[in-house]
């Protein structure tokens, strides 16, 4: 049977695509950022998960304004990523496993979320930067993905609510899977910021604060806000906590923080990793 082994969520933010390309994790702006990964390697090294559901949103990539799905599931044998504008140098392909997308998209239809089915799907860096984070300098991907693409860009978005319910119906139907695949799920973007108009800049530590703490033990909680109180708080491009949401639902277990880093502002952005641990999952060593 497959298990969830926890989440780790984090900011997806193309400069950080820049400082790897260049190798700045030890210059001064980035150091901060990129330290705040060392437990979570720590944890995936000893933990050693074959599949990364990841919940994303699209920039303009692979769906842009005129087509857009509120929700879409990748099930292709591989993700290419491309320039997407930001002058990114685009990493090697991710080795998707359309087996379980499969799996996960008949979970979902079968509790009545319409998604789009993708057999073909380019990633941009909200999933890119985040594999490339978490897996550094492998000449071979260690891990398989199922992406999850989530609306937070072109209005009206899903709820917290709903994105909620999505990811607890992902929980579901990966527990449901017959092979034995430990999982673990990735939340990306966020947490407050706002690239353009007049709040660019906008950061609101207090609210992202309330959201990791809320994260750990009652993700319910945050769905008490409509999409509007969530943009007000947390800026345009701060909505994006609906896929830290989304990834929270999927732990059905016992949920515990075992690390999280915070970190003002890395580009536009308050940057935030955090590694929940889903302790139905079996027996775990903690990150340290
Ligand atoms: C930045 C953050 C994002 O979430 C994004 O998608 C693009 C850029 C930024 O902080 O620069
Ligand atoms: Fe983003």
């Amino acid at each position: 049977m497959a298990t969830i082994l926890g989440s780790v969520s984090m900011s997806h933010i193309p400069m950080i695509g820049m400082a790897i390309n260049r190798s700045l994790q030890q210059d001064p702006y980035f150091k901060p950022f990129f330290d705040g990964f060392a437990p979570v390697h720590r944890w995936l090294a000893q933990n050693r998960p074959d599949v990364a559901v990841i919940f994303y949103n699209d920039h303009g990539l692979s769906f842009f304004l005129d087509k857009m799905p509120t929700f879409a599931v990748g099930a292709a044998p591989e993700y290419c990523n491309a320039d997407e504008g930001w002058g990114l140098k685009t990493f090697a392909p991710l080795p998707g496993d359309p087996e379980l997308s499969w799996h996960i998209i008949e979970g979902l239809v079968g509790e009545e979320f319409d998604v789009t089915t993708c057999q073909e799907l380019q990633v941009d860096h909200a999933t890119a930067v985040p594999v490339e984070l978490l897996w550094p300098n492998q000449p071979v991907r260690p891990i398989k993905v199922v992406p999850i693409m989530v609306n937070t860009v072109q209005h009206p978005l899903p709820s917290a609510r709903r994105c909620l319910a999505l990811g607890q119906a992902v929980g579901r139907a990966i527990a449901s899977y017959p092979r034995d695949l430990k999982v673990v799920v990735l939340g990306t973007g966020g947490l407050s910021h706002q690239l353009d108009g007049e709040r660019a800049g906008f950061i609101n530590k207090e609210f992202d604060f309330l959201c990791l703490d809320k994260l750990i033990k009652d993700p319910a909680a945050l769905t008490t806000y409509s999409n509007v109180e969530l943009v007000r708080l947390a800026g345009t491009q701060g909505i994006e906590i609906l896929n830290w949401i989304a990834a929270r639902g999927a732990l059905l277990g016992d949920v515990s923080e075992l690390h999280r880093s915070y970190h003002i502002p890395i580009s536009n952005t308050a940057s935030a990793i955090q590694l929940l641990e889903n302790r139905s999952a079996g027996t775990l060593r903690r990150a340290g």
